[in-house]
This record gives C-alpha cells, sequence and structure tokens, in this order.
C-alpha cells in the first residue's frame, strides 16, 4: 500500500484495529432529518468521542470548524431525494479532486445491489475506486437498501459487501444481521455496521454493536441511533466503550445511565 493511503486508513482505523465513524449525511437525501436541523449543534458535543465523520462537502464547508476537524469520510454519491422517483439512481455528486481539495481522509458511496440502479451504481463503484486510488484515496463502500429495510438478512448483505469488495473498496459499510458472521467471513475487506432507524432501546443498540464486534465487524458509522437519543453524549462514550474497551453490552448500559445523569436532555 502507498504512503498515502496507508497513513488515510491509520487515520480512519485506530491503533487496536477498530473504529466509530460517526455519519451526519443524511440530509444529502432526507433533509433537515429529526435531530440533524442545524448540524453544526448536532455534531459539536459529538465530535470529541469521533474517530471520523462522515458528510457531504456542503455540511462540511458550512459547519464544521477545519481547525477542529476530525477525518472525514466525503460521501460523494447522491443526486436523489426521499419525495423523488427511486434513491437508487444515485450518481457522483462530487469529484476526487474535490475530496484532495478538501483534505479527505477517505470518500464514500452507496451502493444499490439489486435495484433497478444496481448496474450503474456499481460502476460508480469501480469508477470511482479506479480515480481514487490515483491520490492514495480509500473509498468505503456503502451497502444501500434505499426505502426497502426488510432486505437486510444475512445473504442480501453478503453477496453486497463481497460484490463491494471484487470492485476495490477499502472498507465496506452494511447493516447488522441475524448471521452477521457470514457477512464478515465472506468480505475480504473491514467492515463497519451502520444503524439504521433508531432502535427501541439503548440496550438493543449496545446488543447489536457488541454482537457485530465479536463477529468481527471493526467498529460502527452510526448515526441516528447517536444523535437522535435523547443523550447523544451518554450514547456515544457507550458505544466508543465496547469498541475501544471491549465493554460488554451490559457495561456498556451502565456508561450510559452514568453519563446521562449527568448530561441535560436534548
Ligand atoms: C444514510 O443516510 C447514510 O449513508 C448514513 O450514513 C448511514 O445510513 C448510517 O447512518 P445510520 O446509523 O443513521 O443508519
Amino acid at each position: 500500500m502507498d504512503w498515502g493511503m496507508e497513513n488515510r486508513m491509520a487515520q480512519l482505523i485506530q491503533s487496536d484495529g477498530r473504529c466509530l465513524f460517526l455519519p451526519i449525511d443524511h440530509g444529502y437525501f432526507q433533509g433537515p432529518v429529526h435531530r440533524l436541523e442545524e448540524p453544526r449543534k448536532t455534531l459539536d458535543p459529538l465530535l470529541p468521542y469521533a474517530d471520523a465523520i462522515m458528510l457531504t462537502r456542503g455540511i462540511l464547508r458550512s459547519s464544521v470548524d477545519p481547525g477542529k476537524a476530525k477525518p472525514v469520510i466525503l460521501r460523494v454519491s447522491g443526486g436523489t431525494s426521499v419525495v423523488g422517483r427511486d434513491l437508487a439512481n444515485e450518481g457522483i455528486i462530487t469529484s476526487v479532486k474535490e475530496a484532495v481539495r478538501l483534505n479527505a481522509a477517505a470518500i464514500s458511496l452507496s451502493i444499490f445491489v439489486g435495484s433497478e440502479y444496481e448496474h450503474q451504481s456499481l460502476l460508480n463503484l469501480s469508477q470511482l475506486v479506479d480515480e481514487a486510488q490515483d491520490y492514495g484515496i480509500p473509498v468505503m463502500a456503502v451497502t444501500a437498501v434505499g426505502k426497502e429495510l426488510a432486505k437486510r438478512d444475512t445473504r442480501y448483505l453478503a453477496l453486497c459487501c463481497r460484490i463491494a469488495a471484487e470492485l476495490g473498496a477499502c472498507v465496506v459499510k452494511t447493516y447488522h444481521c441475524e448471521g452477521f458472521e457470514e457477512v464478515v467471513r465472506g468480505c475480504p475487506v473491514p467492515v463497519v455496521m451502520a444503524g439504521g432507524p433508531k432502535v427501541d432501546t439503548e440496550l438493543g443498540v449496545f446488543e447489536f454493536v457488541y454482537d457485530g464486534i465479536q463477529k468481527g465487524a471493526i467498529g460502527v458509522n452510526l448515526g441516528r441511533n447517536i444523535w437522535q437519543n435523547d443523550y447523544p453524549v451518554a450514547m456515544i462514550k457507550a458505544i466508543r466503550a465496547i469498541i475501544h474497551e471491549n465493554a460488554s453490552a451490559k457495561e456498556a448500559q451502565e456508561l450510559y445511565d452514568s453519563v446521562k445523569s449527568g448530561e441535560s436532555r436534548s
């Protein structure tokens, strides 16, 4: 691996081999989602606990202080909206040159396997990998399901992750599922877990994060289950403990409860 690529990967994946990525890119197709209406306000208290942040160039420039930022995973696919015809019809919305200008540690795009736009999104990935490779920038592929959340089963996610790795992604972001070890086993590059819509209880989040880490994920790219929680700092600290301190789900819950008692409600 070339120095630049290796250095960027080291910014993302910490010396223990784990990572906590904090995504706030949801507005690129969903608009001002609940508790991300003002990205700077959402991000500022959480930034110290994130290993990297995932976002679009618009939110990076408008809402993140360049002197205080964490490594940036720049979302570069989009061009659709929740009120449009098909979320899978994404194109590349930001160039690799712009990613270099913004000093991104990685770039990220969605693939929509099984959708009408499967071919297009997979070519987006391949072409982006070719281009990003020239500049030593790793690509994180997101196995997106659009509105079809029920698609998130082992067989489908294993298929998506393997295809993403085969096409050159350096990291793959996918969902936790039953039999998650099969997803990780079939994917020769590091896997991180997204959270999806907010889970009913905090313990539910801690349990799936813990389980996923035991089964080989290197960390998370977890958004709504952190910043839509009433106590987001308590949440991110507890998840961080599972990832970087090998805390159990129960220990994470205890940490959440103790931090929460000193944090004012969002
Ligand atoms: C989709 O809006 C983005 O790619 C998110 O970064 C991704 O879904 C992870 O965020 P969450 O944990 O909220 O699903």
